[in-house]
This record gives C-alpha cells, structure tokens and sequence, in this order.
C-alpha cells in the first residue's frame, strides 16, 4: 500500500504530464501578497468566486523583482498571469507556479479563465485510473473537527518512511466522521477517492464510507500508539509536540480571526471607497499572541494609515483592553480613525476618531465614520424592494408568508420544519394531505404553498433543499432553484412580504457559508428581475449562520438591511 510520499509523486507525474496546466495565461484579481524575507513571494488570484494560490519562485527573476518592489500598486486591475500548476511541497496543496505577470491592457495573449485551469486540474486528477479508489497509510499530524460537517485528517508517512513534508488530507464527512475516533499520533490508513478544493487550493482524499477507514483486513488499520502526548494549552486535549494548541483549537483560532479580518475587509472594500481609489492597501498582522489582527488601510500615494481595523477574535470580550491596543496604534501613526471589530457584523463594532496630539479617541456613530471617510453608502429607497438579514425564530415573522424547509415526503420533521408546523397547527397538515394525494413527493428543489394556520403569516411555502453530500452532486443548483421556486410562488399568490429560513443548512448538512452565497444571490436576481416581492427576510436561527450570512451579502456589496433592484 502506498505511503503519502508515493501518492505525492504519483500526482506530481500526472500534473506535469498534462499540458493544460503548464505555462497557461490566465488572468484576475491579485491580493494577499506576501513577501517573506529571503524567500518566495506569495499571492492569491482570484476571478469571480474562483480563486488559486500562487508562488513566484527567486528563478523568475524578473517577475520576482517586480513583485519585491515595496511601492508596487496592484488594487483594481486585471492581471495576465503566466504560470504552471504544481503541487506544493509542503502540505496537501496545490499552486500556480508564475513566471510571468502584465496588465491587462498590454495583452496580447489570450488568457484562459481561472476556473478553466482549475477544471483542467480536476479533470486530470480526478478521473485518473492510477488515482481511482486509492489506498493510503500514514500517520494522523493533524485533527481538525469541522463540527457537525465532519472531520479532516492530515496524513503524513510513517516516521521511517518517505519525505516528511508530503501531506494528504483526508475529508470524512459526517456520517463516517461519527463512526471513527482518532487522535494526532494514530496510524491511519484509507480508502477513498480523490477531489480537488477550487477554494483553498488543496487536494483531498474523500471517504464516503466508514468501512474505508477502519480496516482493510491487511493490517490492523488504525493502531492508536500507546505514548503520551503534551496537552493543548486551549482544551487540555493531547497535542503535537511542536505546537502550543492541538489540530482543533489552532484551526478554531485561525478560523474565527479570519472570519473577522474578512469581515473588516469586505466592509472596507464594498464601501466604494473612491478617496483610496484603486490603490489602497491591506497589511494584516497576525499579533504573535495570536488574539490580534490589524488591518491598515492607506490612502492612495500616501504612507499614512487612513484607518485602521484592530479586529479581535469572536468571543474575545475584554473591550478595554482592545481599545487600549487600538488607541496605541492610532496615536503612533497618527491614523484619524479606528475600528474596533469584535464580531463580524459591522452594527456591533466600534468606531473611533482620533483626536490627533490629544492620545485620545472620541467614538462616533458608523454612519458618521462612513460620512467623514467618504463611504458610498446605498441610498435608501423606500420604493426599492428590500432584503433584510434578522436573527430570530422565522414562525415570529409578521409577514405575508414563511418558507418552510421541509423533506421531498413533507412528513413533519424535526428543525424549522417541526417550529412552524407545531405553531401552524392542523390547519397546515390538513392542506399537506391534499397535496399529498395529488402529489406524492416533492422533489429538492421544489416547493409547495399551503395556508399559514395560526401562524402570523398567511401562507407557508414547503421548499424540499438539497441533502448536502460533498458539493459536487449539483447542490448548489438544487438549492439556488428552491429560493427561485419560492418566489415565484410566492408572486403568483399575491405575497409582498416573505421570510426565509437557511434552508439545507439544518438536518441537510449543507455548509452555511457555502449555502448563504447560492440563497442570497438567487434571491437578489429574482428581485432584481421580477422587481417582487417588496420584502424579502432571512431569519437565520444562531450566530455563526447569520455571520455567514453577513459576510456573503457584504461579498455582494450589501449591508444587512438594504434596497435592491
Ligand atoms: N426559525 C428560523 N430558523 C430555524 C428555526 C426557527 N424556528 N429552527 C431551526 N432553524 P433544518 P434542513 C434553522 O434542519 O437543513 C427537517 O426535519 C436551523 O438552525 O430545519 O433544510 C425537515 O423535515 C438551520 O440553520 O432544515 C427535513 O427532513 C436552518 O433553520 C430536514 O429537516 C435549517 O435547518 C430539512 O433539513
């Protein structure tokens, strides 16, 4: 059976012998660059909602001085990029291998989509006979425990076999995740199929079934070795030698800094800036007490931060001493404004003005920071139909109609499903046998429309979401069509005013912040086409959902209650 370091190589012979994903032009967006001391320099381009990592190696040295240039200005243009995909050595990755980069305009290559390059790289991974229902042993480095979405297990050799950088990740969705406990340390050894991320440019065996994971009848597959191991500083829970925390609490960290650093910068970006024009600039720091994040925001041509974003993590509670953090940035680099971001949701953060020579901040409203900043905030119209994001219990909703997130068979189930049929009462059930004997299932992606019984609102749309299984079982097109059929039922009986829920995203197991993106964009092109209904609702149930939430409408440009069409 082969080891990680075999199945390294063996991807590494199909990419380079697959001349789709060698010195191919492509183009996008070019953020995130890094550019560590000594070493590589590091960029993410992204185009649409597809992004690759990538690397400028020393060798390209033309590229690699003019990306050195501490005074380059990359925001609001278009890139060619020229590259090759390889795999990354360290890590289960992959990059984009640059070896040359322009501006748009000067083009005179046609440049292929990012999404192309990636679908070439799917393509020869993915249905590859030598990579078809792989096996593979090794050593769990790394638990990372998605919660109820499953668990992901980074692989590496054996102590005495094969390069020890080579990492495979291994994906276990929930329902095998369940059936098999493991900790850093176990031997490990599976059978699964391989897939390949477009978000985080890494590449995964996927184990659909738990049979595949815990033996094989070659060798005792998973054989927990008997020594001990440090505690994680966080949980207490057994940790890797090398690291403070163990795979969970490290991932926990990183995950919820990141929400809030994306969340600043999506604010900050989605606000058409025009005063920091194209050229404005993001440094993000993370403190090496890993509970800070600063993001420093320039005005075009000049050194001097226009704002800065001190972003804490989610939970982090102790505002005094933020602010004190805060207060000793602004007052060193004389920055007029300050964000204090505790949580994703820009109506909870603090904003401050410096008092310049005074070591002191006053705060002000967000509208007034948006105001002296020069945001381009909407235009309220209260003629515009409007999308509004509500933490809350949906069967409160006093409104025309609720979506209910049923099941293809429309028997009561648990979830919002449960919530609202218990306050609609028999009325509703009475209405769903009559379909029923009509129609025996409803198929995911449809919906049905029935009186609302005693809720507040007058009608309930039954929506049947997707079951989520990995994405690649046309989920997203199934759920995208259970908010259009909504509406459109929702138009034809007369609906102005309608609240949903995060259909799929309960019992269905479809990942929020994938789900938020696909709900809110189909709504927002429905209103947009249809100019109906006038108000559209997302009562979204616990924090972390309506935080996806948050985040995907501020990708779109929105805040959380705002006009559209
Ligand atoms: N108000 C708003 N949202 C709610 C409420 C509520 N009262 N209660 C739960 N949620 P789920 P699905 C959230 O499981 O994933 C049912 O049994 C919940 O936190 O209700 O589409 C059906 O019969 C989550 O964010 O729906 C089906 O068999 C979201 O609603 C199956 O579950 C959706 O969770 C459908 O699963």
């Amino acid at each position: 059976m082969p080891n990680v370091s075999e199945i390294t190589q063996t991807l590494k012979d199909i990419i380079e012998s697959t001349s789709e994903l060698k010195d191919v032009w492509t183009q996008g967006d070019i953020s995130n660059v890094r550019r560590p001391q000594g070493s590589n320099r590091y960029f993410t381009l992204r185009e649409d909602s597809t992004e690759i990592e990538c690397v400028v190696f020393p060798r390209a040295s033309s590229c690699y001085n003019w990306m050195s240039d501490p005074d380059l200005q990359l925001g609001g243009t278009n890139w060619l990029v020229k590259g090759s995909v390889a795999l990354y050595s360290r890590g289960s990755g992959y990059r984009f291998v640059v070896t040359e980069i322009q501006p748009l305009g000067d083009a005179t290559v046609q440049p292929v989509a990012v999404k192309t390059v990636l679908d070439a790289l799917k393509a020869a991974l993915q249905h590859n006979s030598r990579l078809q229902g792989i096996q593979v042993q090794g050593e769990i480095a790394e638990v990372v425990d998605l919660e109820n979405r499953g668990t992901v297990l980074n692989v590496k050799n054996f102590p005495d076999g094969g390069t020890s950088d080579d990492l495979i990740e291994f994906a276990l969705p929930a329902w095998v995740a369940t059936s098999f406990s493991a900790t850093e340390g176990s031997r490990v050894c599976a059978n699964g199929q391989f897939g390949i991320f477009t978000q985080r440019s890494v590449y995964q065996i996927k184990i659909y079934d738990s049979a595949n994971i815990s033996a094989d009848g070659e060798a005792n597959l998973l054989t927990v070795r008997e020594q001990p191991l440090p505690q994680c500083r966080e949980c207490g829970e057994p940790r890797r030698p090398q690291h403070e925390l163990c795979g969970m609490c490290h991932h926990a960290l990183l995950e919820h800094e990141g929400i809030v650093v994306g969340s600043v910068l999506r604010y900050l970006k989605s606000s058409g800036l025009e005063a920091f024009s194209a050229t404005r600039e993001y440094r993000i720091q993370m403190g090496s007490n890993n509970r800070r994040a600063d993001v420093v925001l320039c005005k075009e041509g000049h050194s001097t931060p226009a704002v800065i974003a001190e972003c804490k993590r989610i939970g982090y509670t102790d505002s005094g001493e933020a602010r004190a953090q805060l207060q000793s940035y602004l007052t060193a680099t004389g920055a007029p404004f300050g964000i204090l971001a505790a949580d994703t949701d820009p109506y909870k953060w603090e904003f401050l003005k410096n008092r310049q020579g005074d070591n002191n901040s006053d705060e002000i409203e967000r509208s007034q920071f948006e105001k002296e900043v020069g945001f381009r905030s909407p235009v309220p119209s209260s003629a515009l139909p409007r999308l509004e994001l509500i933490r809350g219990d949906i069967t409160e909703a006093r409104i025309d109609a609720i979506v209910n997130a049923a099941n293809s068979q429309l028997s009561i189930g648990s979830g919002v499903d449960g919530a609202i049929r218990r306050v609609g009462g028999e009325a509703i059930e009475q209405a769903l046998a009559d379909i029923l004997a009509n129609q025996p299932i409803v198929q995911p992606g449809n919906a049905v429309i029935t009186t609302g019984g005693e809720l507040h609102a007058k009608h309930v749309i039954h929506a049947v979401g997707p079951i989520w299984i990995d994405g690649d079982y046309s989920e997203p097109n199934v759920l995208a069509n259970c908010y259009k059929r909504s509406l459109q039922l929702a138009v034809a009986n007369g609906v102005q005013t309608i609240a949903f829920p995060s259909i799929s995203t309960g019992n269905y197991g479809y990942p929020p912040e994938e789900a938020a993106p696909i709900a809110l964009k189909a709504v927002k092109q429905f209103v947009e086409q249809n100019g109906a209904p006038k108000l559209v609702q997302f009562f979204l149930f616990d924090e972390a959902t309506y935080s996806c939430y948050v985040n995907a409408l501020a990708e779109l440009g929105l805040g959380v209650s705002c006009p559209i069409g």
